[in-house]
């Protein structure tokens, strides 16, 4: 078998040093040379020739993460590597899944056909916007759960009177599978966006009187669906309102919307870096998952074992 090597994208570095520690294996050597006008090389130090190489990179904005990881993969193909792995754990341009109105890019097929021309291999994220941006791509591609991380924070709470909340009618799966997991109800909160990032109505579809409510969504960007959600569940009777999501996208005034909320906390992982100026927002590590799932990747073991089992 190969053998293994790991780098990372320049602003995905501090979680593959952690990813790569879990691995017990150091990162390889990579250097970027640096134009005067913002282009940029990505340069490895050390052969991958016959190697099967993870390259970790999180392709939150700006699109130069994205354009890196590209390039980082062409730098491996071109020089030999037998196996490329981008990892992931952030995928960006997610939220352009559908044509669903005249005269717009699917985003996400683009980054997919982008991906597998630069040479990928394979792919490994987390909790995808939308499940189905798999089939945008002809790879095998490994689909992490944050619920593996989530579901035994949740538990730790023990909080009574339990009830998991979607923040929107595109959570409900997500909502659904984290209250099987916990053996609680689910509600749907319903909103109605007049513009991107924008909140105009919200109404909830259930009942969460008395309630601790959990809310659970893919990811966070200004904060405004979940400030919305937040004050609206306890506006029917929520006794309190926490929200877990995977990815802290936190742009615009987020941090402020956030400290600012009825919301009792906001747990994310680190596939994106956070700031330390909101007293509400805990960060949880997905470094060991990642890990352990590139590990059972290259030694050919299941990455489902890695999913928290439900019997219902
Ligand atoms: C929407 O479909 C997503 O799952 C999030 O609920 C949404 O993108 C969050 O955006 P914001 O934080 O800007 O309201």
């Amino acid at each position: 078998m190969p053998s293994v090597k790991l780098f990372a994208g320049e602003k995905s570095t501090y979680l593959a040093e952690e990813i790569a520690e879990y691995y017990g294996r150091r990162l390889g050597k990579m250097t970027t040379k640096r134009f005067s006008d913002g282009e940029f090389q990505p340069e490895m130090k050390e052969s991958v020739r016959g190697k099967t190489v993870f390259l970790i990179q999180s392709t939150f904005t700006p699109t130069d993460n994205f354009f890196e990881l590209l390039l980082m993969i062409d730098a491996c193909k071109r020089a030999s590597a037998d196996y490329i792995v981008a990892v992931i754990p952030y995928f960006g341009f997610a939220r352009q899944d559908r044509k669903d109105k005249p005269r717009v890019a699917i985003g996400a097929k683009l980054i997919a056909n982008m991906l597998t021309t630069a040479g990928a291999n394979r792919i490994m994220t987390m909790d995808l916007h939308a499940a189905q941006i798999q089939g945008f791509f002809d790879i095998p591609f490994d689909h992490l759960d944050s619920s593996y991380i989530f579901v035994p924070y949740i538990k730790r709470l023990k909080l009574k009177d339990l009830i998991i909340a979607a923040p929107d009618v595109g959570s409900t799966h997500r909502a659904r599978v984290y209250a099987m997991h916990l053996g609680t109800d689910f509600v749907i909160c319903d909103k109605y966006r007049k513009k991107a990032n924008e909140v105009a109505e919200m109404t909830v579809i259930g009942d969460v009187k008395g309630k601790h409510v959990v809310m659970i969504d893919d990811l966070i960007d200004t904060g405004n669906t979940l400030a919305k959600a937040a004050k609206m569940l306890k506006e029917n009777g929520a006794k309190s309102v926490r929200a877990f999501c995977t990815h802290p996208v936190l742009s615009g005034d987020a941090y402020k919307n956030i400290e600012n909320s009825v919301l009792e906390e906001l747990v994310v992982c680190n596939t994106i870096p956070t700031k330390d100026s909101c007293s509400k927002i805990r960060s949880i590590s997905v470094a060991q998952l990642f890990a352990k799932a590139i590990r059972n990747a290259h030694e050919h073991e299941s990455i489902s074992s890695l999913f928290i089992q439900t019997t219902k």
